[in-house]
């Protein structure tokens, strides 16, 4: 059981952690979701001692951990750390690298470091890759193998900061397979994603981060479905929804792509809807409103909802009254209606706002 009370960490110019008071129970797989800057990485860093805090407490099984005389490596033999950048050494093996700290600081026999790295590379889906260089993986073997490299030292728990964000979209399932399968091993577990859906079927609770603590703690059902406090819901809705602002010419509608798959990933959405919200978007805005206006100013919102799983895209613009369907551009048009439910069109007189609901098949 690990106990915060009252951790502060001050910087310089912020103080990310203020007052933060939890108790994390043994097999607890808590999801810390939250704004960036909130210092999500700053509480993981701090509970293993990675950060010093600079007031208050961590107990660790009632053992206060930031006193100046305990000793460290104690407490970071029982926790292990997975990073967003994997953090391999370049220059081992990958079964080096998973031998390296059980023999350094377990003092197991280097036959017993071997084995025990072999069968977590089995583990982990990478049996085989015992003698390549990190370099001749790809990134979603990279963290399978950074994860490997935290089991070997058999910690109590896992602290896991942002483990899929700096992967290639296809990548991630691979990893979020082999952190779904440690969650259910009964390891505690603090994870720091954006990825709700995975959050969701993982963890058993979610810390949302907010005015320097934990300002809403709950089931994901709680904290995704019903939050209770104005910022949380704030945060979820944004994270729910995606933005497009294409206000010039020169939109860079390859970056919208990205966008829009991470979208995606983030809320489980399916490839078929994916394809097709991209699709929308592409004939939509860039053949269709961009041919109809000189200087476009078009607000793309995209709102999924899961239950009925379909999508659900408005685009607001202002100008005069244009109706998509209208539109001479008979290709693109018949684009749309193949994927489309219904495309219904609204324009407001008074404020020259022309507004686009379109539903998904
Ligand atoms: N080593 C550091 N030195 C100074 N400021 C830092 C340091 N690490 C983080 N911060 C600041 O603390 C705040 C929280 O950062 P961080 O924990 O990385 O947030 P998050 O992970 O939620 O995005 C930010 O304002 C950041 O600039
Ligand atoms: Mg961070």
């Amino acid at each position: 059981m690990i106990e915060l009370r009252h951790l502060e960490k001050k910087y310089e110019n912020a103080t990310p952690l203020q007052d933060v008071n939890a108790v994390i129970r043994d097999g607890d797989v808590i999801s810390v979701i939250g704004p960036s800057g909130t210092g999500k990485s700053t509480l993981i860093r701090c509970i293993n001692m990675l950060e010093r805090p600079t007031g208050g407490q961590i107990l660790l099984d009632g053992e206060d951990i930031t006193a100046p005389k305990y000793d460290l490596t104690k407490a970071r033999r029982r926790m292990g750390m997975v990073f967003q950048s994997f953090n391999l050494f370049g220059h081992l093996t990958v079964i080096e690298n998973l031998m390296l700290a059980p023999m350094d600081i377990l003092k197991k026999s280097k036959q017993e470091a071997y084995d025990t790295g072999v069968a977590l590379l089995r583990r982990v889906g990478l049996a085989g890759r015992e003698l390549q260089y990190p370099e001749q993986l790809s990134g979603g073997q990279k963290q399978r193998v950074a994860i490997a490299r935290t089991l070997a030292m058999d910690p109590d728990v896992i602290l896991l900061d942002e483990p899929t964000s700096a992967l290639d979209p296809t990548m991630v399932g691979e990893v979020q397979a082999v952190i779904r399968d440690l969650a259910k091993s009964g390891k505690t577990m603090l994870i720091v994603t954006h990825e709700m859906s995975f959050a969701r079927a993982i963890s058993n609770r979610v810390f949302y981060m907010d005015e320097g603590g934990i300002y809403e703690d709950g089931t994901p059902e709680q904290v995704f479905d019903h939050p209770r406090k104005e910022l949380t819901r704030r945060f979820i809705r944004r994270l729910k929804v995606l933005e497009l602002l294409i206000d010039s010419r020169d939109f860079d509608f390859i970056g919208a792509g990205t966008q829009i798959d991470l979208y995606c990933l983030q809320n489980d959405i399916p490839p078929k809807e994916k394809y097709r919200i991209r699709l929308v978007i592409e004939e939509l805005v860039q053949q269709i409103l961009l041919a109809a206006f000189a200087e476009p100013d078009v607000r793309v919102t995209v709102e999924y909802a899961p239950d009925a799983q379909t999508a659900v895209i408005f685009a607001d613009y202002t100008g005069d009254r244009f109706d998509p369907r209208d539109s001479d551009n008979e290709l693109s048009l018949s684009v749309l209606t193949g994927v489309t439910e219904t495309i219904d069109f609204k324009y407001d007189d008074s404020q020259k706002q022309n507004h686009v609901e379109i539903r998904l098949k």
